[in-house]
């Protein structure tokens, strides 16, 4: 006996209706602006097909302020799993047509159930933020929604990937689920994220500033370093966020998905040898190193705008997943200062978490001197760098390229902070510091005495130079690898990466290290 046919009607009119939000009109309104709704969003991230939505026919459960006779189709939230790319991935997108996207109890249980399931099958979690925060007529309900949301970001957090997509508002505690997230994707135009606006501000402190300046992703992009990407619109946060994924493993016990050559390829780039000038202190360009050396130059800068002093990212060595740090002489002359710090170090232990190996490029003349880095807590910031090294177990491998000094040398991955290989450049320069530096301490009185003090100074900063700094005195005492002709670091690394990828490393069991945050 077929079933009835009402018992069909009934099923599509209500899609129909929760796939509304809260009315066509209002769909159509925001795709007239270039916005897109949240099942856009969603459409855009999955293969068609494939989604499938979870808790489409959710309802608010509250009983105030005249909510009792308003609908709120899917509770504001569309969520599900699906195939981008071939690859699973759970992803929940609020939707602002209905009550402003606010979290409620029924709301936050569809974000935590997602979460939950991800966390049991281990694929990533990708979530579209665009929402008023906490729904005020569930009042306390709300709260506790946003802390069962939170709770789980940090269950899931080191397991699977979290990727937070900010395509609206993202105010007050609101902001803090996709803090808790691994990246950070803002959309040019339509978001802001901030804890106290500028009215509130204003009120609580008498200072006066504008939602650019505190909220936008052009702010957070490049000052407060809250976030990684910053995109044109919610196509290019999609296109950005596919990426990303493109270079993760779903978990933490799988492997990147890497894409090995059957062969590698050694051949030499002869090039590479004149990319980079000899002197220490003339500036370069470090992406363009990195362009030349990985795959198709293919390189995805995470935080491009945020302590540019340091630059990292993925790519790939001849098919390879790699996360890439490497000092930027071209700003601040690459030193190490608290951001660098803190940007390298949280870059190195999502790679450590989820088996990315790390390649390091080295190029640091030190910790960056100044009155605000010290009382800033360079020390505290800079140790997160030594930390995050010395705790890493994924393959490293270090690349000195030139200057190597003093405790940025040992921060940026030297082999006693736990390199499986350290290769030098023949103008590589490894020193407890700088020539120059050293010979001013070392020879004052000397130099003050000599009848030409430049003269001697300089004599006495290339004998010092090459005594103490060549990477031939640092290879003599086996602090490296080997010397290597730059021409031959692509072979050099893919070959690394090829002969490092089995490593198992096991350590003191324990809870966790104290990294001093
Ligand atoms: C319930 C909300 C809401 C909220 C918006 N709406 N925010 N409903 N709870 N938090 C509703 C509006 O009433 C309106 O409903 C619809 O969503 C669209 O909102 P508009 O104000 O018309 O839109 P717009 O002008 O674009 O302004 C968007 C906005 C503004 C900037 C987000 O709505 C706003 O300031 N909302 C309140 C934000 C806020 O203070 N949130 C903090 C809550 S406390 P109708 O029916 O008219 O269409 C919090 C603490 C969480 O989040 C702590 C967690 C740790």
């Amino acid at each position: 006996m077929p079933i009835a046919k009402h018992f069909l009607e009934e099923l599509r009119k209500r899609r129909e209706t929760a796939e509304a939000g809260a009315g066509l009109d209002k769909m159509e309104a925001r795709r007239k602006k270039g916005v897109m709704t949240a099942r856009d969003r969603i459409q855009e991230l999955y293969q068609s097909g494939t989604f499938q939505e979870w808790g489409k026919h959710a309802e608010h459960d509250c009983h105030h302020f005249g909510m009792e006779k308003k609908s709120l189709p899917a509770d504001a939230v569309v969520t599900g799993v699906g195939l981008s790319d071939g690859r699973l991935v759970a992803s929940f997108s609020q939707d602002f047509t209905v009550a402003g996207g606010s979290l409620g109890r029924i709301h936050a249980k569809k974000i935590c159930d997602l979460m939950e399931y991800a966390l049991k099958v281990g694929c990533p979690i990708v979530g579209f933020n665009d929402s008023g925060g906490a729904r005020i007529q569930e009042g306390d309900d709300s709260l506790s929604g946003y802390g069962q949301v939170f709770f789980r970001n940090v269950l899931v957090s080191g397991v699977v990937p979290q990727i937070a997509i900010v395509a609206g508002p993202c105010a007050g505690g609101a902001a803090y689920s996709p803090a808790l997230m691994d990246f950070i994707i803002m959309v040019k135009g339509t978001s802001n994220m901030f804890i106290c606006g500028p009215e509130v501000i204003q009120a609580a402190t008498g200072q006066k500033c504008t939602m650019d300046e505190i909220g936008s992703p052009a702010a957070h992009a490049t000052v407060s370093g809250n976030i990684h990407f910053v995109a044109e619109n919610d196509a290019h946060a999609v296109q950005i966020t596919r990426k990303l994924l493109s270079f993760l493993p779903s978990n933490n016990v799988m492997d990147p998905p890497h894409q090995p050559t059957p062969q590698v390829d050694l051949s030499p780039d002869p090039g590479m040898n004149d990319l980079v000038p000899a002197g220490g202190k003339d500036p370069f360009d470090v992406t363009q190193v990195i362009a030349r050396l990985v795959d198709n130059g293919d390189f995805l800068e995470v935080q491009h705008d945020w302590a540019r002093n340091i630059v990292v990212g993925f790519a790939r060595f001849q098919g390879i997943v790699t996360g890439i740090i490497a000092n930027q002489p071209a700003v601040k002359a690459g030193t190490l200062d608290i951001d660098a710090s803190d940007k390298a170090a949280r870059f190195i232990r999502f790679c450590n978490v989820f088996n990315i190996p790390l390649v390091t490029l080295v190029d640091v003349p030190g910790f960056l001197p100044g009155v605000q880095q010290e009382r800033g807590g360079i020390i505290r910031h800079g140790a997160k760098m030594l930390f995050a090294y010395a705790a890493a177990t994924v393959p490293k491998i270090t690349i000195i390229l030139r200057k190597a000094y003093g405790g940025a040398y040992l921060a940026m991955c030297s082999a006693d902070m736990g390199a499986d290989v350290v290769y030098a450049w023949p103008t590589a320069e490894i020193a407890v510091m700088g020539a120059e530096g050293a010979v001013k301490i070392l020879y004052k009185r000397e130099i003050a005495a000599a009848t030409d003090p430049k003269k001697k100074e300089a004599e006495l900063v290339s004998e010092y130079r090459e005594r103490f700094c060549s990477p031939y005195e640092a290879a003599a005492k086996a602090m490296i690898t080997d010397v290597i002709e730059p021409s031959e670091t692509r072979a050099t690394i893919c070959l690394a990466l090829r002969n490092t990828l089995t490593k198992r490393e096991t350590r003191p069991p324990k809870k966790h290290g104290t990294i001093p945050l």
